[in-house]
């Protein structure tokens, strides 16, 4: 039996000690927080916690704060929406923010043909939806994922993901005809050649290409490790995917939105996707997503078939339209590529300080930036115990930073593209005098 649930008083707490307390208390073991910091306010790339503390935020709440925290004209468009109406449902009476934001993002998606977009709430219900579409289009059921892969915490964005722990642990048995290839990472000895074999092999022992709905992949892997997928990998799947009739599932959940010093990360390569994914950084802090494809495939599921009471809610139409805005005249697409030549250049010069330690400094994807941590400068000793601590020392001195990967030893750093060079540079001083402590 369950112990009786513990009285709440209505004081409010001061300390982030004796909130920490309360969340242990009253929310799932499940549902963890990387530190416990409470934020009391934040305001671009800066947020100050309940007792007063400032953080510079190098995790921009995992890459959605990419205009900053609480942008003016977000804010006020936000404001503007919600003294109008906040919800009415897409599906039952739509409104005009709706159908203005899915004309930006079929011209945005990269490639020429004709495009459609539909809205849900979430990265994992975008996932969810791009993976249906498939189905719907092409009569098939399988899907073929890569390990290290991120999608999302839902049955069958789990059951896609490439990682076991945290994500699938307990959670089985997870969504049949998933199946996953190894994914290209030089640092660890994998090859693009060697993925493409596995994913021939895989078509031989597991599936047949002509039962193949998707191939979704990361054009930079997130929560994997901030691995970015090779040029030649990429335009590989394209035409794997054209040979065989599947539809080519880009996952921008993470790279979009101007993060990686292009719109959408996938444009490095040069490569159109079938159906795109998009969340996070779409709309400044509130819950939006969007798949983003190719008419003829978008137009597959029969009216009703997607969607969900908040997709697309109007408040999210409206932030996004204001993100989008501040991206273009701001030039924040290529200030995300400035901020990872900056932060590229110092954290190159610290790796070659501490070589035994950075295995390697990842900065070719604008203000996506990861530091992979090792023992004796060996790539396959990983060394998640310094990980865990640099990042509690980061938050003991005043600097959010996140970690990844599939072994635990990246650090990775996502700050607001509106981040000063002062800040970033202020945060990197930080970074770097809690490794030099703890090494
Ligand atoms: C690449 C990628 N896909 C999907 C998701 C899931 O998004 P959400 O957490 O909004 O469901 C994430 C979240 O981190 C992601 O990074």
């Amino acid at each position: 039996m369950s112990s009786p649930q513990p009285k709440t008083t209505d004081t409010v707490p001061s300390s982030n000690a004796d909130w920490q307390a309360r969340k242990t208390a009253a929310i799932a073991r499940g549902q963890g927080n990387i530190a416990a910091v409470y934020i009391d306010r934040a305001q671009n790339a800066e947020m100050w916690d309940v007792e007063g503390r400032r953080y510079i935020d190098f995790g921009t709440g995992i890459a959605v704060c990419n205009t900053g925290h609480s942008h003016p004209e977000v804010v006020a468009a936000v404001k503007e929406q919600i003294e109008r109406f906040s919800h009415t449902c897409v599906m039952v009476t739509p409104y005009d923010s709706a159908v203005r934001l899915a004309e930006r993002l079929n011209e945005l998606a990269p490639g020429a043909s004709a495009k459609k977009s539909m809205f849900v709430t979430t990265g994992a219900e975008a996932v969810e939806n791009a993976i249906k579409i498939a189905r719907a289009y092409t009569g098939r059921r399988g899907v073929i994922a890569f390990n290290g892969g991120f999608h999302g915490r839902t049955l069958l964005a789990m059951g896609l993901t490439g990682k076991i722990t945290p994500y699938k642990n307990l959670f089985g048995p997870f969504p049949g005809e998933v199946y996953h290839a190894p994914f290209p990472i030089p640092f660890h000895g994998v090859s693009v050649d060697q993925s493409l074999a596995a994913l021939k092999t895989l078509f031989k022992v597991d599936i047949a290409p002509e039962d193949v709905a998707a191939i979704i992949v990361e054009p930079v892997q997130g929560e994997g490790g901030f691995y970015a997928a090779p040029d030649e990998f990429l335009q590989a799947l394209r035409k794997i995917c054209d040979e065989h009739g599947i539809v080519l599932v880009v996952d921008e959940i993470q790279s979009g939105f101007g993060r990686t010093g292009k719109f959408f990360a996938s444009e490095y390569a040069g490569i159109e996707a079938d159906i795109l994914t998009t969340a996070k950084g779409i709309a400044g802090g509130f819950p939006l997503a969007a798949v983003v494809g190719k008419t003829e495939i978008m137009d597959a599921p029969l009216p009703g078939g997607l969607g969900g009471t908040y997709a697309g809610s109007p408040v999210g139409c409206a932030a996004a339209l204001a993100v989008l805005e501040i991206i273009e005249r701001d030039g924040l697409v290529a200030r995300a590529a400035a901020i990872g030549q900056r932060a590229g250049d110092r954290l190159d010069a610290l790796q070659k300080q501490h070589p035994e330690v950075i295995g390697e400094v990842r900065a070719d994807r604008g203000a996506m930036l990861a530091i992979e941590l090792v023992k004796n400068g060996d790539a396959a000793d990983p060394d998640a115990e310094l990980t865990r601590q640099l990042v509690a020392a980061a938050y003991e001195n005043g600097l959010v930073l996140l970690s990844c990967g599939v072994n635990g030893n990246v650090i990775r750093m996502l700050p607001a593209l509106t981040i000063s060079d002062e800040l970033l540079d202020e945060g990197l001083d930080i970074f770097g005098a809690c490794l030099a402590g703890l090494i």
